[in-house]
């Protein structure tokens, strides 16, 4: 009896520290993370040794220290002190996002070999403190919006050894604003909730039949025509749809409101890919410039009808409207400084081509060039295959790298050869997986945004509970959260295979606004599923448990309340 006694002691002596093992909300899941006891209480005033160091990594510790001050009681200064209460120590050895971090009773300390490293390594002590500190909110504000929470002067850190850096370096959040528009403010809001989940891309969708919204100077009826549409379908969460009843716009972005945004992503480690889509998708632009279609004569109109493929597009056989495009592209490399430029390529029907003179004209010259194959099915896509080579010569020209969906490779016709020798990054949504194994295979980098069953397109339907506001899709379960969770962005077998994996560079979460038309609407759906697709973005496949994410997730709550987020509440823990 005795011994039955003792042994059951020591088993739960055993256990005890696992059971005691302070909670750590970080989202996504570190890499390495070994949590301790005890937390580190953060002194009314404290140091932060990056006086020495160069001023990018300063300017990181600066902003640190601004948003404890604003949220907490406690002021921070750097120093130059090598015993500052946080050290700050350049680390080549650590890869270009990773970074480490030692939270112990007495001192913080983080390495990282960048400015980006030291921006993770904050963020993540950040999202250990209590929760009005990544909301940037002081403590009378954050309990004026939740009067039950408890918040301290001294906020708290528990102590932790953290190693770590992402699985993929591209990890982006696409938002659709072609179909609805969303202001620089709301825009801003969106980024400040991915830097929180550690996303560094931002792909800007910012053309789509249903708008124009980006300024083309040289071609300005892009924006006071294209922008505008006749009316709209808005959704309302609680009522659902309902039509306008007026024109919706003119919308658009200046180029300075699209300046101001690249730099708001900037200072948060986000680069902007901005995304013109053609050759179809384009009926704004071709109602502002009918002279571009295949048909001048007939009606064009900004398309009012919210989703859909339209056959009216861009004339690839008239090179005045080849150059339109490459103007077009010309203006969006003035404005926007980053590498890429995503040209859409997706959905585009090559009805209108088969029936158009210069088409067959161009189509026929390309053939006798040998520049495109003969094809007996699907005789036209290779035109679009060519224009895209177009496209990629003048985006290369500038230094730059051109961006596709995955019909470039996946559609019937799509000529191969001439996509893989673009060297383009492939976005592989539908057939996903079927895309990014092409895309592998041509030696293409595919990133992973899936729209069939495990749904990386957020906007559709989170669940299929009665009362559910109107989206896409039905709320099957294959779009619910923990689908979106489980989905598996590398397939096992593919993982095994170095020489196709290396190809699979990342991941990301898509956004359509077909039924979404305001921003409360847009988190409701967005949270938490963007949580699970940054989780794939970041943390290792073998770390991910459903029900650990859903503790965490379930914690941050208090932060989508703090910050004005809506969001799905059906898989929160109970
Ligand atoms: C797409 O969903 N049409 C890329």
């Amino acid at each position: 009896m005795k011994k039955i006694l003792l042994s059951t002691l020591f088993l739960i002596a055993m256990l005890a520290p696992a059971c005691a093992r302070q909670f750590v909300n970080i989202t996504p899941l570190p890499k390495q993370m070994e949590v301790g006891e005890g937390v580190y209480r953060f002194p009314k005033s404290f140091t932060v040794g990056a006086a020495l160091l160069p001023d990018s990594l300063k300017v990181e510790a600066q902003r640190f220290v601004d948003v404890i001050a604003e949220t907490t009681g406690c002021k921070g200064k750097l120093s130059k002190s090598k015993k500052a209460d946080i050290s700050m120590t350049v680390d080549k050895s650590i890869a270009y996002e990773g970074y480490k971090l030692s939270v112990t009773e007495k001192t913080i300390s983080i390495s990282a070999s960048s400015a980006r490293g030291f921006f993770y390594a904050f963020q993540t002590l950040k999202k250990m403190m209590p929760a009005n500190v990544m909301a940037e909110l002081n403590m009378k504000q954050a309990q004026e919006k939740l009067p039950w929470l408890k918040l301290t002067k001294r906020p708290e850190v528990p102590c932790v050894e953290i190693a770590d850096e992402p699985r993929f370096w591209y990890r982006g959040f696409m938002l659709d604003c072609g179909r609805h528009f969303f202001t620089v403010d709301e825009i801003k809001h969106i980024l400040d909730g991915m830097a929180i989940y550690k996303y560094n891309y931002f792909h800007w969708h910012l053309t789509e039949d249903q708008g124009w919204r980006f300024e083309v100077k040289k071609y300005p009826r892009l924006t006071t025509v294209g922008s505008v549409a006749s009316d709209c379908r808005m959704t309302d969460m609680e009522k659902g749809h309902y039509w306008l009843g007026k024109p919706y716009g003119p919308y658009f972005y200046t180029h300075e409101d699209c300046r101001e945004i690249v730099e708001y992503a900037r200072n948060l480690h986000i680069e902007v890919i901005p995304e013109i889509d053609m050759p179809g998708h384009i009926m704004s632009a071709l109602a502002a410039y009918p002279e571009f279609s295949c048909n001048p004569e007939g009606e064009h109109k900004v398309q009012t009808y919210q989703g859909g493929v339209w056959s009216d597009v861009l004339n690839v056989g008239d090179p005045k409207a080849v150059q339109f495009a490459r103007d077009v592209l010309t203006e969006v490399m003035d404005v926007f400084p980053g590498q890429y430029v995503h040209i859409g390529g997706d959905e585009c029907p090559t009805s209108a081509w088969e029936s158009n003179a210069q088409c067959q004209e161009h189509l026929q010259n390309l053939i006798k060039e040998g520049k495109v194959k003969d094809l007996e099915k699907h005789r036209f896509r290779p035109l679009q295959s060519y224009f895209i080579k177009q496209m990629n010569d003048h985006i290369k020209a500038r230094g730059k790298k051109m961006i596709l969906w995955n019909e470039s490779v996946t559609a019937g016709g799509a000529d191969l050869d001439i996509i893989k020798s673009t060297g383009a990054m492939i976005f592989c949504w539908n057939p996903c997986q079927g895309g990014a194994a092409v895309a592998a295979s041509l030696g293409l980098d595919a990133v992973i945004t899936e729209w069939g069953p495990g749904c990386y397109y957020i906007n559709r339907k989170q669940h299929d509970g009665e009362g559910e506001p109107v989206a896409a899709g039905t709320g099957r379960k294959s779009d619910q959260l923990p689908a979106v969770y489980a989905y598996q962005p590398v397939p096992e077998k593919v993982m095994q295979d170095t020489e196709k994996s290396r190809h699979y560079v990342g991941v990301q979460a898509t956004f359509w606004t077909e039924h979404v038309s305001d921003i409360n609407y847009f988190n409701y759906l967005a949270y938490p599923r963007l949580l699970a697709v940054a989780e794939a973005a970041w943390s290792p496949e073998e770390k991910k448990d459903f029900e650990d994410f859903r503790t965490r997730f379930t914690a941050d709550t208090v932060l989508f309340d703090l910050t004005g987020r809506l969001y799905g509440k059906h898989f929160i823990a109970k």
